[in-house]
């Protein structure tokens, strides 16, 4: 194993079947938030358009919202354990300012992924859980009546948790393109250069090349 990745020059880091279902996920996720703004509020109507029109935006949002959640829970029970958070990731957490300004010296040694990636990683279980659970209420004539609250109630969730999912995104996106550079290549080549594997993650680096 570590001499073939010493060979390719690179780390392994996703295969073709993990890197076309998140990108199942980002591509269903930015036709569920543009049909989802049009439905929740006319200034943002417009996007009605993405899906065919309101009658369209209205009949395909939850199921679109089904196949988000199925290729998602893939994805969540494929890397929760990898996603544990740990006493050190806590550690890292607290010198924050060490890893912002590259003082990586006696930095606790981080594994497949970094605090914030995890803390990310279970706000998204969790709105993925409360979108699908309110969005079944919100469907109701096509599914079943609910009483008048808890569609009311679902209303509010639904909204909310899209909410927290939508910032959430843009950190995960702004981080993997913008601030943590040559991550992007993780899933869409589906690896990493040995010094970004050694650099964020020495832990996993070491666990998946044997290195000392
Ligand atoms: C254009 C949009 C997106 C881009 C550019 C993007 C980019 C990436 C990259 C580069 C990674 C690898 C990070 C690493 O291995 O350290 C990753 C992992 C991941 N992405 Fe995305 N992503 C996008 C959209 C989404 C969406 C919409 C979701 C879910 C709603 C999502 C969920 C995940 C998850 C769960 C991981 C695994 C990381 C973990 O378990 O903590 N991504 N993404």
């Amino acid at each position: 194993m570590s001499h073939v990745v010493m060979q390719s020059g690179a780390v392994p880091r996703y295969n073709a079947t993990e890197r076309v279902v998140h990108w199942a996920v980002a591509i269903t996720f930015i036709l569920l938030a543009a049909s989802g703004l049009a439905l929740f509020h006319p200034a943002f109507w417009f996007l009605t358009g993405l899906l065919g029109g309101g009658t369209w935006t209205r009949i395909l949002h939850p199921f679109i919202g089904i196949v988000m959640f199925v290729a998602f829970a893939w994805m969540a029970l494929r890397y929760w354990k990898d996603n544990v958070i740990r006493s050190y990731d806590r550690e890292w957490g607290k010198r924050l300012g060490d890893v912002i300004n590259n003082r990586d010296d006696g930095l606790p040694e981080i594994d497949k992924y970094n605090l914030g990636q995890k803390q990310l990683f279970w706000a998204m279980v969790i709105t993925m859980v409360l979108l699908l659970l309110s969005g079944i209420v919100l469907w109701r004539d096509t599914v079943m009546a609910f009483p008048v609250t808890v569609v009311r109630i679902s209303a509010v969730v639904h909204a909310a948790s899209a909410f927290v999912l939508m910032v959430g995104i843009i950190v995960h996106i702004y981080s993997a393109i913008f601030w943590v550079k040559g991550s992007l290549r993780a899933m869409t080549r589906g690896d990493v250069s040995h010094g970004w594997a050694k650099h964020h993650h020495p832990l996993w680096y070491r666990r998946v090349t044997g290195n000392k």
